[in-house]
């Protein structure tokens, strides 16, 4: 029996008719999923009318509906129980949820529940989430071409003339004869090297030359030295997988070496570590670098933004980073990365920051 054809659920009547949701009744008639009635919010969303389909199998109604909006309403009847889905309905272009729920007496009410804008806003969230990390990734990389060129700068032109004014100060100084000048002469030439050796550590800062020189694993074992050593923390290399065999591209080494910086520095921060193993690891598809400490562990990841912008770059390039960490008992921080950037990867076009 319908529900509108009952005079006793009167006032459960006007909830039918009136809410806003579309709801369908059905019941298994020779096997078959059975329209027994729709309400009038169905006929205005789904754009039919009552009379058209009370009495219609589900399937005649909807020939093109996907199984699970009829499976919903089968699993319903046979196991007495509320069951729900979601998805795009074909028909009407709508994201939906279905809920069906056993009503008495053997039937099926479905209310379905228009999820099109929230589904919209969660693709658009997803999407821009996924172009931030994009532009993040993309900024690390043309923020360590920028630092390269000036680093080539400081390194060609004005380290040049440095060691030119050097030489010339020590010619200066030998051939002098006069004891006024000579002071005068050695302290320009010790001033000279002391900016010789600043402008080689700032070199140094701003693009590491091993980086490009050497590879990935001496430029870390160079950085490791840097950031660790002043700090008396002990730190060693592990590596696997050959860096010849599997080569990762430069950009993928770039991002690497910045993030490792990064975590090394947590190291130095946070943990009163006092030993640091690196671990580099290499397969046909993947680099892993992992930074590992003997330190206090991580109370609270949520505080500052390095690890996180770590996680978010590497997700932009299909990897991940992993953290271990039990209180007293150290951080061992993983990245994993893919060896390549993907085809078309929004990273790639860029060609002249791989360096
Ligand atoms: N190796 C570590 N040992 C102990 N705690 C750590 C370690 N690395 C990170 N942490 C903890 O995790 C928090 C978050 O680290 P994260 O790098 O995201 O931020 P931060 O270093 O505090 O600030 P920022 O990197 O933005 O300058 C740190 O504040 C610290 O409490
Ligand atoms: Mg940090």
């Amino acid at each position: 029996m319908a529900i509108s054809d009952s005079g006793k659920h009167f006032s459960y009547k006007i909830l039918f008719e009136r809410v806003f949701d579309p709801i369908a009744i059905h019941k298994i008639i020779d096997g078959n999923i059975t329209f027994v009635d729709v309400n009038p919010a169905y006929e205005r969303v789904m754009k039919l009318s009552r009379d058209n389909v009370i009495g219609r199998k589900f399937h005649d109604v909807w020939p093109n509906a996907e199984s699970k909006w009829s499976d919903i309403i089968r699993d319903c009847l046979a196991q007495n129980r509320t069951v729900h889905c979601v998805g795009e309905s074909l028909d009407t272009g709508s994201y939906l949820e279905a809920i069906a729920f056993p009503i008495p007496t053997d039937m099926a009410a479905v209310i379905f529940l228009d999820r099109t804008k929230l589904k919209r806003s969660e693709d658009d969230r997803r999407k821009y989430q996924a172009q931030l990390r994009e532009l993040a990734a993309r900024l690390t990389i043309s923020e360590e071409d920028t630092r390269r060129g000036i680093a080539e700068e400081l390194h060609d032109r004005i380290g040049y003339d440095l060691i030119c004014q050097l030489r010339m100060l020590r010619e200066l100084e030998a051939r002098n004869d006069t004891e006024i000048l000579r002071p005068q002469i050695q302290s320009l030439i010790a001033n000279t090297e002391r900016i010789i050796a600043g402008n080689r550590s700032l070199i140094f800062e701003l693009s590491p030359p091993a980086l490009k020189e050497a590879g990935l694993n001496p430029a870390l074992e160079e950085l490791a030295q840097n950031i660790l050593e002043p700090h008396g923390i002990s730190w060693h290399v592990i590596t696997k997988g050959s860096e010849d065999e599997y080569k990762a591209d430069d950009s993928v080494c770039v991002l690497l070496y910045r993030m490792a910086r990064e975590l090394l520095i947590n190291t130095v921060k946070h943990s009163g570590a006092s030993a640091v193993s690196i671990i580099i690891n290499r397969n046909h598809d993947n680099i892993t670098v992992a930074v590992e400490d003997n330190g206090k562990g991580i109370q609270d990841s949520n505080k500052g933004f390095g690890l996180f912008s770590i996680k978010e770059r590497l997700l932009a390039l299909g990897g991940s980073l992993k953290i271990i960490s039990e209180p007293g008992e150290g951080v061992m921080a993983v990245m994993t990365c893919p060896l390549k950037m993907k085809k078309g990867d929004i990273l790639h076009d860029n060609k002249n920051t791989s360096g």
